[in-house]
């Protein structure tokens, strides 16, 4: 539960120059006027706590990024430097990065970014007040580069892909801090708020001089998915520009190198469900350039699970696979109820990607889940067996985040119907509440185990 009190029209970015101001001086570059014409901050003054008073109590002329500069903002070589320094603690990207023999070109768009000072201060900023973000996206920005190599793009494109990598998530920076730190589940209009980060993104890139309109369109559209179920707009396919598709595909691999490689010590061969799970049937390049750039530079560490605990993870397998059958039969006949002519194209959507993960899940219970018991007896190829039942299971807990965003994307649709359907609305809260007994029992399934495990 949040504890904030929502407040409408507060500019979250002013707060966080008050803090930046602590670090590294933050001063009003021009004097600032409300949208009346009067003279509201002189020239030369520190961005303090006064100062960010009275920009949240005024309506102002001009966007306040346009009237402050920061004292010793990031540069070119301080970016390149960083992503060099990330690369440098993970062998894995390290030998990509050789591999791929794009320092020079990386190097190169690092420098290009200082035409754009409004993005230097955006990035400096988050640097500071979003340290993870910032990772994330100068991880992101370097994984486009290879890709757009890979996939021989022109060198506008690849440093259009470069730029909007790194800039994707800086609309985050406008978004309530409490609601992007919040450990639990969103409320529907908190998730709709930070959706929003891509509308503010686009709106702070189309204020840029000289920046291709493909960078701001991309930021835009780097949750859309090609089956429709993504956001702002819910494109599907073509309607897509490649750029923005490669930012999200590059996005989600960095987020599981950053979050499941690195901290849940996952091998990076884990990479490649997740690769197999989103490719999308219409752009397989990047599923493909991606694969081959992993095979040329050659894994070596293919399991994550040691001997002695596969037979718990088989446990985990039937358990999770029986839990997200459950699951998806509860969204899936929710979704299905709606009356036809009362299905909206969000709807559509969502009974679609569903009957994928239907198609998911069966082919994996018939293929895989079935012969894994039989097979983990198997002693003489127990290392090829056992690296499979690692892959079903990331093949499973990619089928649990699809459920989990679809489940979202019905909450949001619940939120809108407000009291316009009454049956309709009875039948979406009978169904959450079949999903939060499906959640209690995997839960305590969950708890007695990891008890048994400690004794
Ligand atoms: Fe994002």
């Amino acid at each position: 539960m949040i504890t904030y009190t929502p407040m409408h029209n507060v500019d979250y970015y002013t707060r966080h120059l008050m803090n930046v101001n602590k670090y590294n001086r933050v001063f009003i570059k021009e004097n600032i006027f409300d949208s009346g014409g009067i003279l509201l901050l002189k020239k030369g003054t520190d961005f303090d706590l006064g100062v960010a008073e009275k920009i949240l109590q005024a309506r102002l002329l001009k966007p306040i990024d346009e009237c402050i500069d920061i004292v010793s903002p990031l540069n070119g070589i301080t970016i390149y430097k960083r992503i060099n320094s990330i690369i440098k603690s993970y062998p894995f990207l390290e030998r990509m990065h050789h591999f791929a023999n794009i320092n020079m070109v990386l190097k190169q768009q690092c420098v290009a970014l200082e035409r754009y000072p409004l993005l230097i201060q955006k990035l400096t900023v988050q640097q500071l007040q979003q340290p993870d973000e910032f990772d994330n996206a100068v991880l992101c920005a370097w994984f486009c580069l290879g890709i757009g190599k890979q996939l021989h793009l022109t060198t506008k494109q690849i440093h259009n892909v470069f730029l909007a990598a790194l800039v994707h998530d800086i609309g985050m920076l406008h978004i309530n801090p409490l609601i992007l730190t919040c450990d639990g589940e969103l409320m529907a209009a908190e998730w709709k708020t930070v959706q929003s980060h891509v509308n503010h993104g686009k709106k702070i890139l189309d204020r840029i001089p000289g920046l291709a309109p493909t960078v701001a369109r991309a930021v835009l559209e780097h949750h859309e998915r090609c089956d429709g179920t993504g956001y702002p707009a819910g494109k599907i396919g073509d309607e897509l520009c490649v750029e923005g598709r490669i930012v999200r595909m590059c996005d989600a691999i960095m987020a599981i190198v950053l979050k499941e490689v690195n901290i849940e010590n996952r091998a990076y061969i884990n990479l490649i469900p997740f690769l197999q799970f989103n490719m999308e049937p219409n752009f397989c390049e990047i599923y493909e350039v991606t694969m081959k750039w992993i095979r040329n530079i050659g894994y070596t560490e293919n399991r994550y699970v040691p001997d002695n605990e596969v037979e718990t993870l088989i446990d985990k397998v039937f358990c999770e696979e029986y839990f997200l059958k459950g699951w998806h039969e509860v969204i899936h006949s929710l979704a299905e109820a709606v009356p036809v002519e009362e299905q909206n194209g969000s709807l559509k959507v969502i009974i679609k990607a569903s009957g994928q993960l239907q198609m998911i899940l069966s082919g994996l219970e018939e293929v895989d889940i079935r012969n894994i018991k039989w097979a983990s007896r198997d002693k003489e190829n127990k290392s090829e067996v056992f690296a499979e039942i690692e892959h079903v299971y990331m093949m499973l807990k990619e089928v649990r985040w699809e459920l989990r965003y679809l489940t979202r994307k019905l909450k949001l649709i619940y939120d809108e119907l407000g009291n316009t359907n009454d049956s309709l609305a009875c039948q979406f809260n009978l169904a959450f509440e079949r999903l939060d007994k499906l959640n209690a029992g995997y839960h305590s399934y969950e708890f007695h185990h990891k008890s048994t495990d400690l004794h």
